[in-house]
């Protein structure tokens, strides 16, 4: 992946549940880049403040606490990373329930967004990066050399989620679920900034009913087809 003696930067964005981790990762896995999950990142600040009993809608105080932010992801060899908040590892506990209704609000506080856009793109400024969540393309990455939006139908993504809550003990039902999806993609494209959104140049990955080998299939024909084309992807700036 080192055409024009620099490595991509593919930026992945889509509602919550279309596959965009699952996804990423792989991508990620197999072109040998770094993935990085920003929805964890955002987690990662909501669990922070709801640790130091900080309300998820108090933006002074979370800008506070973006002050003194030692955010670190450190890599483990199966792909998937340890989240540390200020020494802290947080990563066993950014998916708990409490972390999902908070971190609607807590990415909406415009210094929490800087503030992780600003460790997003530094993570990104050699390339060789795959980063996955709802303004990658848009806002944090516009220069990226591939864009791509995936999503899946409102009805397979609650039904995903739902899946995935009972795997892991937590009692929830489908319709419970649904509406939570459903007000968490309100949240995600409806707030003032960065909503999600599908960056014009993103390709379109609709993963509802394809097999996460078939999304992966899809999207690897569409880097490998642009490359062997004539043009070596975009250069977006920044030395190798
Ligand atoms: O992808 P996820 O469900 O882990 O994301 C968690 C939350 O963070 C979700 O409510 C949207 C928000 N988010 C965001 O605002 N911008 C990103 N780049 C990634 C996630």
């Amino acid at each position: 992946m080192t055409r024009g003696g620099r490595r991509p930067v593919i930026a992945i964005d889509g509602p919550a549940g279309a596959g965009k981790s699952t996804l990423a990762r792989n991508l990620a896995r197999r072109l040998r880049l770094l993935y990085v999950d920003t929805g964890a990142m955002y987690r990662a600040v909501a669990r922070h403040a709801l640790d130091r009993g900080v309300a998820a809608d108090d933006a002074a105080a979370l800008a506070g606490l973006m002050d003194d932010l030692d955010l670190r992801l450190e890599p483990k060899p199966n792909g998937r990373y340890r989240v540390l908040v200020n020494g802290r590892d947080v990563t066993g506990r950014l998916r708990d329930r409490d972390v999902t209704r908070a971190v609607a609000l807590v990415s909406q506080v415009p210094a929490v967004r800087e503030k992780l856009v600003q460790i997003q793109r530094h993570l990104a400024r050699g390339g060789g990066v795959v980063l996955d969540g709802r303004d990658i393309g848009t806002r944090v990455l516009p220069d990226a050399d591939f864009k791509f939006f995936v999503t899946a139908s409102l009805e397979e993504r609650a039904a995903r989620r739902y899946r995935q809550l009972r795997r892991r003990g937590q009692a929830a039902s489908l319709e419970e679920v649904l509406a939570e999806v459903r007000e968490r993609d309100e949240a995600d494209m409806n707030r003032a900034v960065s909503p999600l959104r599908k960056a014009e140049d993103a390709v379109v990955i609709d993963t509802t009913g394809i097999t996460v080998e078939e999304a992966l299939r899809r999207v690897l024909a569409i880097i490998e087809a642009r490359r062997g084309g004539q043009a070596p992807p975009a250069q977006s700036g920044g030395p190798a």
